[in-house]
């Protein structure tokens, strides 16, 4: 089981006069954990480490416009004019032949266009944009240069230090191309870079930096783009390639590993983010949401559903019955009486399945227990993700263990309700958790968490996240089970007139 933690502050960031509050979250994993992140650093500390990190990047990305001379084709938007950027078409949305132009004015991330004659060069992290004007000058001129890492959570300094950097270089070789490297490989269709290292390997961290940025920044090539992928792992391609084949015709190159010269006409490098596991419409063409994203992901799983119906036919259940799926632990944030609230649920009259997701877990094997639920029931942890699943007006019961309630609601039950689901937070009382068997009634680890959360990180960790488990009062979560069946119930007679 991949666990998945989060941590939160609230920073207040003012620059120039301008007052941004943006919400710093760190995750940390245990398995899957591809860097490990050392959070004992005081918040003060931190916070001017985050400014000064800040300041750092506009100071590498500015203005070289100035130090080549050539104005016109040079676009870098930066952080500092654009923070609060409230234009409909994201910046560089409309970029010129020979141009690369770069939109930093997110705080999540960074992403660059550039088009013209565009050609690889992995041994050296570059991309090359070749152009040919009658300037004077030496050929082979260096023009514009610009750094970008192309993962979506430039926020964090300590995971950003992980990804592999882009150097995108604009240089000038009059009209003759024999001065530019050669092709190996021609695309005919645009290309969009980016990174599957990071997180990538907690299914929370797949979607919400990866898939649904994908989604956001490729949608709009309707499959006729290619994807370049830097820190590619097989295994990732293997796991996603459902919803791969659903947002590209073309099989995905292997930057890293494929020194090949890669030309193209047009490249996105790095991939636009709106929100945890959300998409903006109003920031989108054709005004996609992330019910259209769920839509991608039916898609993407209808085929080989299909082969598992013959293959693994499911197990024969009421159809009158609403269907309510829990979404299992073992260990930390296991739900201790599982087998009462089964038995519980069935009473009242749903059919329930158990599922116990793992890394290796098919997704499609997922998505089909998902797509034919109406209730899904889990305890806080990056297996919530699956909610991505459900079908929109169906029902999601986050547990919320103490000392989760931010995050829980943060990355779970408000995106849920943007899905369109029906959202229920069960914030367990203190007597719901096995703390309550550890500490004093009035210690502050029960009666106020966010204290022990404001002492750090380490603190959140250790206490609520890998070691409580939940022991459901279930009189009180009966409630909800008992309205969430009334509701589907309502629903479905309501669907039948
Ligand atoms: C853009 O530039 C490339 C090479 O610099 C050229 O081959 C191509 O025809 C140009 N496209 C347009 C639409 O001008
Ligand atoms: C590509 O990168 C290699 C390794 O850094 C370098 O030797 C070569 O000159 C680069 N090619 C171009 C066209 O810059
Ligand atoms: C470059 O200049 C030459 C002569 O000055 C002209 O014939 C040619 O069309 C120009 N090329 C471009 C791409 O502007
Ligand atoms: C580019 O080519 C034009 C003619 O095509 C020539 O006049 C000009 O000097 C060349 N520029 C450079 C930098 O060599
Ligand atoms: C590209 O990689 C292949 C196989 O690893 C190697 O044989 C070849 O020399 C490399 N070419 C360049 C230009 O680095
Ligand atoms: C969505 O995007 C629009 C346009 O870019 C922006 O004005 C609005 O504030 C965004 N909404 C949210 C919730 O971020
Ligand atoms: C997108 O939404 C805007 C504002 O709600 C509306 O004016 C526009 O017609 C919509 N566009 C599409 C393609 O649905
Ligand atoms: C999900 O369920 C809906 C409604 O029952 C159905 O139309 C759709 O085909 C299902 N999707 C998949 C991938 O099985
Ligand atoms: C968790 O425990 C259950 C019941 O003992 C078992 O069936 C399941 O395979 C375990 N799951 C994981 C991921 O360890």
């Amino acid at each position: 089981m991949v666990d998945h933690h989060q941590r939160h502050h609230h920073v207040q960031l003012i620059r120039k006069g301008v007052n941004v509050s943006t919400v710093i979250h760190h995750v940390d994993e245990e398995n899957g954990c591809l860097i490990s992140i050392k959070r004992s650093r005081p918040k003060l500390l931190f916070f001017l480490t985050f400014c000064s990190f800040l300041s750092c990047c506009l100071l590498l990305i500015s203005s070289p416009s100035s130090t080549f001379g050539f104005p016109l084709s040079l676009y870098s938007y930066e952080a500092e004019d654009e923070i609060i950027s409230d234009a409909k078409a994201p910046l560089c949305s409309s970029v010129s032949n020979g141009t690369i132009c770069c939109d930093r004015s997110s705080i999540r991330s960074d992403i660059c266009i550039m088009k013209g004659d565009i050609r690889t060069n992995s041994s050296s992290f570059s991309i090359f944009l070749y152009t040919s004007d009658n300037i004077s000058g030496d050929l082979n001129e260096l023009r514009h240069e610009e750094k970008i890492k192309p993962y979506t959570r430039k926020w964090e300094p300590s995971t950003m230090a992980t990804i592999d950097e882009l150097t995108l270089v604009s240089k000038n070789s009059n009209s003759t191309t024999e001065n530019r490297h050669k092709c190996d490989v021609y695309h005919d269709v645009p290309a969009v870079f980016f990174s599957t290292g990071g997180f990538t390997g907690n299914v929370y961290h797949e979607f919400n930096d990866g898939l649904i940025p994908l989604y956001i920044t490729s949608q709009k090539f309707n499959k006729k783009v290619v994807f370049v992928i830097l820190e590619y792992h097989d295994w990732w391609i293997t796991k996603y390639e459902d919803v791969l084949s659903q947002l590209s015709d073309y099989e995905a190159v292997d930057f890293n590993g494929d020194n090949r010269t890669h030309c193209f006409s047009e490249a996105v490098v790095g991939l636009r983010i709106h929100d945890e596991l959300a998409i903006n419409s109003s920031s989108m063409p054709g005004n996609k949401t992330i019910g259209d994203f769920h839509n991608v992901l039916d898609s993407s799983y209808l085929p080989r559903i299909h082969d598992l119906v013959h293959e693994e036919p499911e197990k024969t259940r009421d159809p009158e019955k609403p269907k309510l799926v829990i979404i299992s632990r073992n260990g930390s944030r296991a739900i201790m009486n599982q087998d009462l609230l089964v038995k519980m649920a069935e009473k009242i009259g749903f059919a329930v399945e158990i599922l116990w997701p793992d890394k290796t877990t098919e997704l499609a094997k997922i998505y089909r227990s998902l797509n034919s639920s109406d209730v899904m029931v889990g305890v806080h942890g990056a297996a919530m993700t699956h909610f991505l699943f459900m079908r929109p007006g169906s029902v999601f019961i986050q547990v919320v263990p103490l000392g989760t309630n931010w995050a829980a609601e943060t990355y779970y039950g408000g995106p849920a309700k943007k899905l369109g689901l029906r959202y229920i937070g069960y914030e367990i009382l203190p007597k719901e958790s096995s703390l309550y068997d550890e500490y004093e009634s009035n210690d502050v680890v029960l009666k106020d968490p966010n204290s022990v959360n404001d002492r750090g990180w380490e603190f959140t960790k250790k206490i609520y996240l890998d070691r409580q488990k939940v022991r459901l009062n279930l009189a009180r979560f009966r409630k909800h089970l008992v309205r969430s069946h009334f509701y589907i119930m309502a629903k479905r007679n309501h669907a039948q007139i």
